[in-house]
């Protein structure tokens, strides 16, 4: 079964869209994850961004329908005529495992068509998305919903449908304001589905992102801290900074696959907050950990012989090292702390790959720091003792 969620704030413009829809593209290429993206907003954004990035023609001109079939149509489908299959027909294949299901400005309709069916006030009224998925969602491992920045009928039916929901903070006095009347209404709504609703799970609140991050500007370093101060540990150490190139993807969108130092910092936003998505939740599938560690390993192979290798990947995996999170816990402040450990461990075992016996004496060294909890004592000391063999090892 999917799991299911959705990024949200009243307040509009904070970067929903996108950290949905990028969310949705690394867990579908890095994780190989089976994704699907469902367009809960009448502005579909998100289909644009799939349509613009990945050429997908629905076979709509600018401000038309076209023939494309919505979450909308699924849902009246499901209602009117008892079809739940009709949703099968709305999904549209971005990749071999990403999928999206297309919206457009009907969806503002959605109040009337509960009103026609008259549920508006009833639990059932709640629950057409969470029954419309029924049919497809074991062919899926997330579901992500984009949803509008507004409070409603449609958004209480994301929330009854998902597992979990992330709050997006710009950094501005609205947005923070916002988000926790944002937080109120999905644990309203969701205790509320527990009273009616059989094997209802109420969704669960991963945290707070926050978006369009400059650091430059005092305003901005108000807010933040009193975020910091209100949510405290739900906010996220990963954190979205305001990047040019989104602009250079919108005028060109082709461009959004271009091997761009640019777009890899930008991509590598995203995966941090990704990974520790995934840790927040507690989903970090087994395989993730296999190819994280391997992202660590892999740059590391001209250093070490196959059986050093696979001590370390040991040694990292029984620590849990390849979490971006663990490696901030042991002093990897930087923003990308993989890299850092990379490099910390090329220094230390530099010149081991052939001397067993160097390897071995440093491989205790760092299973010693591995043993210990972190403090910010075993972590200097751990810096020290790569200083020292660096040291050593220039002078031979
Ligand atoms: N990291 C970023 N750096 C710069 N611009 C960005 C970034 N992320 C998103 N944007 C741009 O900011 C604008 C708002 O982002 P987005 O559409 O994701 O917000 P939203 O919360 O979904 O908005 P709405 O409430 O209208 O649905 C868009 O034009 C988007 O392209
Ligand atoms: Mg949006």
């Amino acid at each position: 079964m999917a799991i299911k969620l959705f990024f949200g704030n009243v307040k509009g413009g904070v970067g929903k869209t996108t950290i949905t829809d990028m969310t949705a593209y690394i867990l579908a290429t890095q994780y190989n994850q089976r994704v699907l993206v469902i367009d809960c907003d009448h502005q579909g954004d998100s289909t644009d961004f799939f349509c613009d990035y990945f050429n997908i023609d629905l076979g709509m001109e600018q401000g038309q329908h076209g023939s494309m079939f919505t979450i909308y149509d699924a849902i009246q489908d499901y209602a009117k005529n008892n079809n739940p299959e009709a949703i099968h027909k709305a999904i549209v294949p971005v990749t071999d495992s990403l999928s999206f299901i297309p919206a457009n400005s009907l969806l503002e309709e959605f109040s009337t068509f509960l009103s026609r069916m008259k549920t508006t006030e009833s639990i059932q009224g709640t629950t057409y998305i969470r029954n419309v998925l029924e049919t497809i969602e074991d062919d899926y491992d997330f579901i992500l919903f984009d949803i509008p920045p507004s409070a409603g009928h449609l958004v209480t039916n994301v929330i009854i449908a998902s597992d979990f929901y992330v709050g997006i903070m710009s950094t501005e006095k609205k947005a923070f304001r916002k988000l926790q009347p944002f937080f109120d209404m999905c644990n309203e709504h969701s205790v509320r589905a527990q009273q009616f609703l059989q094997d209802y799970d109420v969704a669960q609140n991963l945290g707070v992102v926050m978006y369009f991050v400059t650091q430059n500007l005092q305003e901005e370093k108000y807010v933040a801290d009193a975020a910091q101060d209100f949510f405290g540990d739900l906010i996220f150490d990963s954190k979205i900074r305001r990047a040019d190139v989104v602009r250079e993807h919108e005028r060109m969108p082709s461009l959004f696959f271009e091997d761009t130092e640019e777009n890899h910092d930008f991509l590598q936003m995203f995966e941090e907050v990704t990974q520790e998505l995934l840790i927040r939740m507690q989903a970090l599938p087994e395989d993730t950990v296999r190819v994280a560690t391997q992202e660590i390993l892999m740059p590391l192979q001209e250093y070490f012989t196959d059986e050093q290798l696979f001590r370390l990947k040991e040694a990292i995996e029984g620590k849990g090292l390849q979490n971006i999170e663990s490696l901030r816990l042991r002093g990897y402040k930087s923003s990308d702390p993989r890299k850092t450990l990379q490099t910390h461990m090329i220094r230390l075992f530099t010149g081991s790959k052939d001397d067993e016996a160097l390897f071995e004496q440093q491989f205790i060294q760092l299973e010693k720091w591995l043993a210990k909890e972190p403090t910010a004592y075993s972590i200097s000391a751990m810096q020290r003792l790569i200083r020292k063999h660096r040291k050593a090892l220039e002078i031979v």
